[in-house]
């Protein structure tokens, strides 16, 4: 088992090319389930969770091919089952679903279990196949989904917590094959359902009002290959920028889409961070002294949910009070517990964590215990003085695409170490650390 071991204190400065965007292709590869031709997808990041959908698919019978970024899936047979503990280990699989169902008729997937941010219920998702006609059944851990012919119908996907990203995903490719139209009404906004939209669209679907909260699915009778580029992972660049602004530096990041990252920006100017344009690109650079800010993390356009943790690792080093409250997932402050180790100063109340910043972070030994609580101990460790180790680093090869070469050739002084796994931090997480969202 591998641990980063970072040296702070070193402004980061240079370019970074921002990868595709992971949870853009973790749909996008499951909706080549729903034809029997080759889909050809492009700027495909290498990530765990992208080989874990790879062979996922494998097991449901398709041709996966990765070559770099470019990744290949023919789908000329599917099998409704696919391999229990594949699908089991990583929650996004869930979004094979709906495209099962609309192919073959009937699909069995292993229940999603609940991750460290959150109990993560699929209600939405069961209750929108149901919509378009669907049977279905909770039975041994899995999924019973049955449906000789879905058929079209205006639904309401809006829950709790406001719409579902992947339960949109997983309605709107079933949708794409079933008979007459569907409206899904409190559809999910985010960038990476219109990605997936425009791909469907592209396998000559017909699809409108994505990135609306109304979407229009009018069924096709089949669906054929295509080819994609998958988006640039706006949550990527926003840890970029949010390092970036940590440590004092200035950093271009390539291929960002300042379009897809309003909220974020929007923030990080109020806490007086400079965002600039750099032809194409964006370039971010601080000077001089930071102001706290009060963030709530929304569906998109709103603040992202993936990037409050960053957030608050920047609010721990800006002199003040800031508040941020997450209102998406309900246990997505772990990473609090592990900053305290660095010094931070944080108190949590309810949904809401009370930040008083400005004290310098010192470096110690941390563990990850997701995906976005890894980034954020990253920049911490970045921004702070000497060394810190951080721990069970494969939560962060599942959304960062080699993000310590990407960080060391910004200058940061950063390795990759064989864990010495007697000298693990003891925190109250341990337990609950497993492959997450
Ligand atoms: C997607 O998860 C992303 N994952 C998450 O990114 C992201 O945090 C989340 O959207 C919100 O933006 C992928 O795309 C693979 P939701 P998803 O369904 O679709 C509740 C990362 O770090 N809900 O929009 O699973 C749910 O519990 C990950 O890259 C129901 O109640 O999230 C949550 O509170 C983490 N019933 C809220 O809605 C349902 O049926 C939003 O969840 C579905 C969801």
């Amino acid at each position: 088992m591998e641990n980063f071991l970072i040296k702070g204190g070193t402004p980061l400065r240079g370019e970074v090319a921002i990868s595709g965007a992971k949870n853009a292709v973790l749909p996008i590869m499951a909706a080549t389930l729903l034809t029997a031709e080759p889909c050809v997808i492009r700027r495909v990041p290498q990530l765990s969770d992208v080989r874990f959908m790879g062979e996922i698919l494998a097991s449901l019978g398709a041709k996966v091919k990765l070559d770099g970024s470019t990744l290949t899936v023919r789908a000329a047979g599917v099998k409704g089952l696919g391999d229990y503990n594949l699908i089991r280990k990583m929650r996004g699989s869930v979004c094979i679903l709906g495209p099962l169902l609309a192919r073959s008729g009937h699909a069995v997937v292993s229940l999603p279990g609940g991750c460290v941010i959150g109990a993560r219920p699929i209600d939405l998702h069961l209750k929108g196949l149901e919509a378009l006609g669907a049977k279905v059944r909770i039975d041994g851990g899995y999924i019973h989904a049955r449906a000789r012919k879905l058929k079209g119908a205006d639904l309401f996907l809006g829950g709790r917590c406001g719409p579902t990203v992947l339960g949109t995903a997983n309605v709107m490719m079933a949708a794409a094959l079933a008979d007459g139209v569907t409206v899904i009404e409190s559809a999910a906004c985010e960038p990476e359902v219109v990605d997936l939209a425009h791909f469907l669209n592209n396998m000559g679907a017909r699809i409108t009002g994505a990135g609306s909260p109304t979407l229009i699915i009018t069924g096709v009778k089949s669906l054929h290959g295509a080819e994609h580029e998958v988006i640039p992972d706006r949550i990527e660049a926003a840890t970029f920028a949010v390092a970036a602004a940590a440590t004092r530096g200035e950093v271009v990041l390539r291929g960002a889409r300042a379009d897809h990252m309003h909220a974020v920006l929007d923030k990080l100017r109020q806490a007086g961070v400079t965002v600039e344009r750099s032809g194409p690109d964006l370039k971010i650079s601080r000077r001089g002294r930071l102001k706290p800010v009060d963030i709530t993390t929304l569906p998109y356009a709103g603040f992202p949910t993936d990037v409050q943790a960053q957030m608050m690792v920047l609010m721990t080093l800006t002199p003040g009070i800031s508040i941020i409250t997450e209102r998406i997932f309900e246990s997505r402050f772990m990473h609090v517990s592990e900053l305290a180790r660095l010094g931070a100063d944080i108190a949590i109340e309810g949904p809401s964590a009370i930040v008083k910043g400005g004290k310098p972070l010192s470096g110690a030994p941390v563990m990850a215990s997701d995906l976005r609580a890894s980034a954020a101990l990253i920049i911490a460790g970045l921004a702070a003085r000497g060394k810190t180790e951080i721990s069970r680093i494969y939560h962060i090869d599942r959304g960062y695409e080699k993000i310590d070469d990407k960080l060391r050739r910004l200058g940061a002084r950063m390795e990759r170490v064989q864990a010495d796994t007697s000298k693990e931090p003891r925190s109250g997480f341990r337990q609950k650390a497993a492959i997450g969202p």
